[in-house]
């Protein structure tokens, strides 16, 4: 590939549609059909991640110098994952995300490798800032995929990895916040919240949950394909709850002939339909990364609607395919859904399709 073409020059880092010349007002009123991504850098390397701020940027510079310096889209998921993964003021992510009900910060993270079709994840592993490579160690280092708990955080040890205090202050202030707020049937509160213990319990709807996750998927110069998908899950959660981004075919999943997809927010849903496996699927049937996160997202809303009295729309999926063409799709959320794009173009956001639920 041209290499002078792919330096990123950070002044390009400017929203796009995802649909070629498509501006981001128009998205949710053109005919699907039209959604579908037309990469003009088809066969050449690419690299995404669900993230749209300036640490994403920062990641998909870095990971992109790795795919042009001729490296692996693995080495490239790693690097992107793993910046994401350390920035103190992501709230959804690695280190300083946020905790479950009892205050502690439990991450989730995948990795799959579509050359060989290996793959390793850790579950609801503490104190490790970088959980997407201790689950590469265990794609690599072992015969097994998935670790948990304690048994991820003995393994990661064993490797040298440091263990830490995952929580920052915001993160433990949202975290004390949210223990004195939620609930006035409680032994918590602020003085003015234990001084008035009958008030309204629509007083604590501020509090919110929150879904972050990142995907990070690439293409190499070989065609080779690889994803991560790393978490600190679903705010609140209960004491080991496990969500979608450490199983594979849910929150991730990678065929060197087809492509790679990922998944965030409300995890039950995406492991409940296999969701990026689905993706991934449609896509080796023929649909485009585009038309396939949206397949994904009218499954959820069409099997679960009506029979789940949890369902809370919230997924957004992205995909690639082998040929370097994305996909991005979301349910129910105010905003449109958008992911950051490194490949020879340059760097910039894509915004996808907000499919409209109104159940
Ligand atoms: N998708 C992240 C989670 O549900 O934990």
């Amino acid at each position: 590939m041209n290499r002078k073409n792919s330096k990123i020059d950070r002044r390009s880092f400017v929203r796009h549609g995802v649909g070629a010349g498509v501006g981001a007002w128009a998205l949710d009123r053109i005919p699907k059909k039209k959604m579908v991504s037309q990469n003009k850098s088809a066969g050449s390397p690419i690299i995404i991640t669900s993230h749209t701020n300036d640490t994403a940027a920062d990641a998909m510079q870095q990971a992109w110098s790795i795919l042009t310096d001729g490296g692996s889209a693995l080495d490239a998921v790693e690097r992107g994952a793993n910046v994401i993964e350390v920035d103190p003021n992501d709230s959804g992510v690695g280190y300083g995300g946020l905790p479950n009900e009892e205050g502690v910060i439990q991450l989730d993270s995948s990795i799959m490798d579509g050359k060989t079709y290996n793959a390793g994840a850790v579950a609801a592993i503490e104190n490790i800032k970088t959980p997407c490579s201790v689950a590469r160690l265990v794609m690599e280092r072992t015969d097994h995929v998935i670790l948990v708990g304690q048994g991820a955080l003995d393994f990661a040890r064993s490797y040298g990895f440091e263990e830490v205090d995952l929580h920052t202050e915001r993160s433990r202030n949202a975290f004390l916040r949210w223990r004195e707020e939620h609930s006035d049937r409680d032994d918590y509160g602020s003085p003015d919240h234990l001084v008035t213990p009958n008030q309204d319990e629509d007083d604590y709807d501020s509090i919110p949950f929150h879904y972050g996750t990142t995907n990070v998927l690439a293409v190499d110069s070989n065609g080779d394909i690889s994803g991560i998908t790393t978490t600190s899950g679903l705010s609140w959660k209960i004491n080991g709850r496990i969500g979608d981004s450490p199983i594979i075919g849910a929150g991730l999943y990678v065929d060197n002939d087809i492509g790679a997809a990922g998944a965030t927010g409300r995890g039950e849903d995406v492991i409940k339909c296999c969701g990026s496996f689905y993706i991934v699927m449609r896509m080796g049937q023929g649909r485009s990364p585009q038309e396939a996160c949206e397949d994904a997202i009218e499954f959820i809303v069409h099997k679960y609607r009506n029979v789940n009295p949890n369902f809370f729309p919230s997924e957004k999926f992205v995909a690639i395919n082998k040929d370097g063409e994305m996909g991005c799709a979301s349910m129910g959320s105010n905003r449109v859904p958008s992911m950051t794009v490194a490949n020879s173009d340059g760097l910039r956001i894509e915004e996808g399709v907000r499919t409209q639920y109104t159940g």
